[in-house]
């Protein structure tokens, strides 16, 4: 084993800054990983590349990049219960203490412990590294089906939209609208498709976006986002607007198109952050009857069924992936990220390079 690793850190001032750091060595519950994929979140831009704004959960502590790992162990601890070396394991993004309420439910996305929740990437190391440290209880054991950059998809944004399709339901009677069509949008209309629903439309402002969600056969009709997006919804849709919407962009406007394209009885999703909506409840909501959601990541036994779902439909959320990097190049992986024309972005090592 090498007794150093080169490894990426974020500056805050939009670059990305390569130190070589010790090799960890795994703790009681731990495993060392041989990071195989990486992959970079809208999250990680928006709070951390270009400044450090995120407060609380999104806080960045100056630790190893990079919350949606993927790879295979290649040390354990001392007192590891399941996984071992050699296994191929996702890693579910956020550490939770394990005792409190979320925690016990699997959502240690919302775990109550100010002293024990730490993220991967944002409080402790994450995976833009050559080797990371994952507690055993965060591991999700990827299937031999899945290649480790599908696994990387999971860890944060295909897990995260899973939960939101879970909560709102989608099946063969529904048309989606989709409001945002960056990795996490994209990967709604990948989902979308395989549970059935019968019509998805996008809107998005980049039209590299679009035309990857068309050019991958995600969406059936996409839409330059602008004033008239709730008519040329409706127009798509026999008059009546889509019987579920989910909200990929944090847009304020692109969030109330979501709500406001939604038909009579319709559900609604809200899974892009931070910013701000103004909804006018009677007209838009209450007299219309719909419901609508917030979605926080997702917890590690529906990520369990989610992998258990992507082999069963030969879905490789891998295929949403347009650029792959190595690992010395991970500056240019997140500057393309930010400027948003492209897929999914990863930093990639060994197979998942080749
Ligand atoms: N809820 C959760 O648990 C969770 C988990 C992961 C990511 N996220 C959030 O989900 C969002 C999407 O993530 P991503 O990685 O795809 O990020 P992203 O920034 O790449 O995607 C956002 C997309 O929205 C588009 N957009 C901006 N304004 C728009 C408008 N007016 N109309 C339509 N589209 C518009 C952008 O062009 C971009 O393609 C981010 O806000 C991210 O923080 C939430
Ligand atoms: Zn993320
Ligand atoms: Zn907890």
């Amino acid at each position: 084993m090498k007794e150093t690793m080169t490894a990426a850190f974020l500056p805050g001032d939009s670059t990305v800054e390569m130190r070589t750091v010790t090799v960890p060595t795994p703790g009681h519950g731990e495993v060392l990983l041989r990071v195989k994929a990486s992959t970079i979140c809208g999250s990680d831009i928006r709070c951390i590349y270009h400044e450090h704004l995120g407060k609380g959960p999104e806080g960045y502590q100056g630790v190893i990049a990079g919350h949606e790992p993927c790879g295979q162990i290649v040390a354990e601890g001392p007192g590891c219960r399941r996984f071992k070396t050699g296994d191929r394991v996702i890693v579910y993004h956020i550490s939770g203490c394990g005792v409190c309420n979320d925690c016990r439910r699997g959502y240690m996305i919302s775990c109550t412990s100010q002293k024990y929740r730490r993220a991967y990437g944002w409080q402790r190391d994450g995976g833009m590294a050559e080797y990371m440290i994952a507690e055993e209880k965060d591991l999700i054991a990827l299937p031999d089906e899945l290649t480790y950059a599908d696994g990387a998809q999971v860890a944060c944004g295909f897990g995260t939209v899973y939960e939101g399709l879970e909560k709102i339901g989608i099946n063969g009677n529904h048309a989606v609208l989709i409001t945002g069509l960056g990795p996490v949008g994209l990967a709604t209309g990948a989902l979308c498709r395989k549970l059935g629903a019968i019509k998805i439309i996008g809107i998005d402002v980049v039209s590299e976006r679009m035309k990857i969600a068309m050019d991958l056969g995600l969406c059936d009709a996409v839409l330059a986002s602008g004033p008239d997006n709730v008519e040329e919804v409706k127009k798509l849709t026999g008059g009546f607007g889509v019987e579920r919407a989910v909200d990929c962009s944090a847009n304020n406007l692109a969030r109330a198109t979501a709500v406001r394209a939604t038909r009579k009885w319709g559900k609604v999703v809200f899974l892009g952050e931070g910013g701000t909506v103004e909804l006018n409840p009677s007209p838009d909501l209450i007299h219309d009857q719909k419901t609508l959601y917030g979605s926080w990541v997702t917890s590690t036994w529906l990520m369990e069924e989610l992998v258990e779902r992507l082999v069963r439909w030969n879905l490789h959320p891998a295929d949403i992936i347009t650029h792959r990097f190595p690992l010395e190049r991970a500056a240019d992986a997140y500057a393309l990220m930010s400027s948003g024309k492209c897929g999914k972005v990863a930093v990639c090592q060994d197979e998942e390079l080749s």
